[in-house]
């Protein structure tokens, strides 16, 4: 997998690339790259955005420079991008990231993730250079880079090589070994706190009852906790 991630502070990855997961992932060869807008753009003293037609409060990610970056790094008409590789514009108004679609963008063999700022994107650069446009949640957040953290780490994650374990990624909460639902409790050492004992199934090393247990108990939260 290879992702590229546009945006104006790329200095601000530097603690989501020391993440194990994410620098294991690197090691497996996979490839994460950052391409600052600012370092592309055709305008005078680095401007990157532009005030909005129309009024209002913020500043909007000018078109034109977002064109600049991606032609510079794809040597293309990014016009034509979308029809080649996944190109995603995180805003909060865009589709929900969920499992499914986490899922879907980790078969992908590359990514391109663009961050917006300010009042964001200028609407020419979502409809002629994007795929998709994502949102991590229904809050808004000041802009696209801890989306796109997101993004990275929900992705990164399910690819080999990533996880310490790979058992981790398949029977944890929203996965289908779970049937969708959220995960079962975990206990570990000591067995008892205070007379707070771990339940006595999961010392038992009865494996199909403790199975038939973390799905009751998975069961028992979705229906306690209905997910949006
Ligand atoms: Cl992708 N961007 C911003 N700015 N806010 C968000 C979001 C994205 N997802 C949820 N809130």
């Amino acid at each position: 997998m290879e992702i590229d991630v546009f945006t104006l502070f790329p200095e601000s990855f530097a603690w989501f690339e020391c993440q194990r997961h994410v620098a294991n992932a690197v090691a497996a060869g996979h490839r994460l790259r950052y391409v600052n807008y600012r370092d592309h753009t055709p305008l005078r003293a680095g401007q990157v955005d532009d005030t909005p037609f129309g009024g209002g409060a913020g500043m909007v990610l000018r078109v034109d420079v977002v064109e600049a970056g991606l032609r510079a790094v794809y040597g293309m008409d990014p016009a034509a991008l979308p029809a080649e590789r996944r190109v995603i514009a995180l805003t909060p108004a865009g589709r929900l990231l969920d499992d499914a679609f986490v899922d879907e963008l980790a078969r992908e063999p590359a990514l391109t993730l663009l961050c917006g700022r300010y009042e964001g994107f200028d609407q020419r650069i979502v409809e002629h250079f994007t795929s998709d446009e994502v949102s991590i949640g229904r809050y808004v957040l000041a802009g696209g880079e801890l989306a796109a953290m997101v993004v990275c780490d929900t992705v990164l994650r399910k690819l080999p090589g990533s996880l310490g374990d790979e058992r981790s990624a398949l029977e944890e909460s929203f996965s289908a070994a779970l049937e969708g639902g959220p995960e079962y409790p975990h206990y570990t050492r000591p067995a008892e706190h205070r007379g707070w004992r771990v339940p006595d199934v999961l010392l038992s090393g009865h494996h199909a009852r403790i199975r038939e247990w973390r799905l009751e108990q998975s069961k028992a939260r979705a229906a306690t906790r209905p997910l949006p």
